[in-house]
Parts: structure tokens; sequence; C-alpha cells
């Protein structure tokens, strides 16, 4: 099964993924953390993205569907995945559907993880991550059961986005709703469009989301 989640930044679509990932063996692809890992590395691409993502802004598309076009050949995602963060533009959404035909596959779903602007600074500034293994916890909504622990893999360091600042919060929903919002009708035409509610506690956008996906077998 191919899967798109949409919604707004630090709506929950990596939070969701992560723990799909678990329970249906689906592949996490998040250009996020691709462009992320791209920055550590120091590589070409890392470096021409870093601007343009601590300012809130869309890296080109043209990077992120090669980084995405190359992702789909390997073997652990032959039988599915889930999109995180991926398509943002119609254009990106128009390439990931010919990618997959090229395949011989197509995209199942688009669920949409609906959440208000007012929700959305809280839980981006609230949010930190494991440096080790990359768990995500929110210093309200999702501590580690021993603090200062990591739930994990029992690390101890934690670490924090250069762009999950209030400043370029403001900046990513304006993107959000200029860039990405237009692809909700597009799925909308092509009836694969879904629609949960992401204001809910996690475990119960977990609940909606796997009904959906029950749903469809
Ligand atoms: P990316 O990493 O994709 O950032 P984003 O879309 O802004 O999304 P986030 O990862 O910030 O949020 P999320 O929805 O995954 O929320 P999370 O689950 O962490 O992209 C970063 C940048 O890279 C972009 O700005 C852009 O520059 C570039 N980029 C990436 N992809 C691109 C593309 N395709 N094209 C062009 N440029 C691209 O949750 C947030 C917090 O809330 C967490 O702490 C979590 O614990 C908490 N939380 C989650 N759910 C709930 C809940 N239901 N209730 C309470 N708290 C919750």
């Amino acid at each position: 099964m191919y899967l798109v989640l949409l919604g707004p930044p630090g709506g929950g679509k990596g939070t969701q993924a992560k723990r799909l990932q678990e329970t249906h063996g689906l592949v996490q692809l998040s250009t996020g953390d691709m462009l992320r890992a791209a920055v550590a590395s120091g590589s070409d691409v890392g470096r021409r993205a870093k601007a343009v993502m601590d300012a809130g802004q869309l890296v080109s598309d043209e990077i992120v569907i090669a980084i995405i076009d190359e992702r789909l050949d390997q073997p652990d995602v032959a039988k599915g995945a889930i999109f995180d963060g991926f398509p943002r533009t119609v254009a990106q959404a128009e390439a990931l559907d010919a990618m997959l035909a090229r395949k011989g596959k197509k995209l199942d779903l688009a669920i949409e993880v609906r959440v208000p602007d007012e929700f959305i600074v809280e839980r981006i500034t609230g949010r930190y991550t494991c440096a080790k293994c990359g768990a995500g916890y929110h210093d309200t909504f999702q501590k580690p059961k021993v603090e200062g622990t990591c739930d994990s893999c029992g690390g101890s360091e934690f670490v924090r986005r250069p762009d999950d600042r209030v400043e370029t919060v403001t900046k990513r929903l304006e993107t959000y709703h200029a860039q990405t919002a237009p692809l909700l009708p597009y799925y909308e035409g092509k009836g694969t469009l879904k629609v949960v509610d992401g204001t809910r506690e996690i475990a119960q956008v977990t609940r909606a989301l796997e009904d959906i996906l029950g749903g469809i077998g």
C-alpha cells in the first residue's frame, strides 16, 4: 500500500507515520528527514537545502523529486510506503503519480491529518527528539516515561530542530497554506482523500488512521 500523509507542519504526520510503520510494516519516507540527513552530511544538496529549510520555505521540486525517485528504487519499499512530508506541491504530486506508474504501482490513499493553525506553535516549539535514535517527544504531550531517558534506546541526549522556532513556524504555515493545501482538492478530485481529526490525542489519531487502513484491507 502506498499512502500519503498530508497536513500542516507539526500536525503529527511523522508521529503517526512511525506508529503505522510499526503496525503495518510500511516504510516511512520523510523528505524532511532525508533533507536533514543531507544537511548533516555536508553534501551539495544539503548545502543548497539548509538555508531554504531554516527560512521555512520549500526546497525545489527538482531536488525532492530526485531524492524520492532514487529512494523508490530500493527493495524495502517495493510493497509499500508512507510518504510523510511529500508531496508538498501539485508538481510533486504529479511526479509521484508518474514515478509510481512507471513501476506499475499507484497511490492508494492520501490522508489529511487536519489540525488548525492555532495548535501548531505549541506542538512545534515543544518538540524534541532523541539524538541517538531519533524517537520523537514533546514537552507536554509526549514525555519520555523516565525524564531525561529515551523510551526507545535509553539515550540521554536530546535535540531540537533549528527550524522549530516561533518565527519560522509562522513562515512554514504560510508556505503550507499557499503551496501544499492545494493538494487537498487535487486528491479529492482523484477520490483518494480521507480526513482525520488531528487535534485529538496521539493514540486516538492513530486509531482513526487504523480504521481507514483497515477499511481498504
Ligand atoms: P518536515 O520535516 O517535513 O517538516 P514539517 O512538514 O514542517 O513537519 P514536521 O516534521 O515539522 O511535523 P509533523 O507533522 O511530522 O509533526 P510531528 O509528528 O513531529 O520538513 C522540514 C523542511 O524541509 C520544510 O520546511 C522544507 O523546507 C523541507 N522539505 C521537506 N519536505 C519537502 C518537500 N517535499 N518539498 C520541499 N521542501 C521540503 O509532531 C509535532 C510535535 O507534536 C511532536 O513533538 C509530537 O510529539 C506532538 N504531537 C504529534 N501529534 C500530537 C497530538 N495528536 N496531540 C498532541 N501532540 C502531538
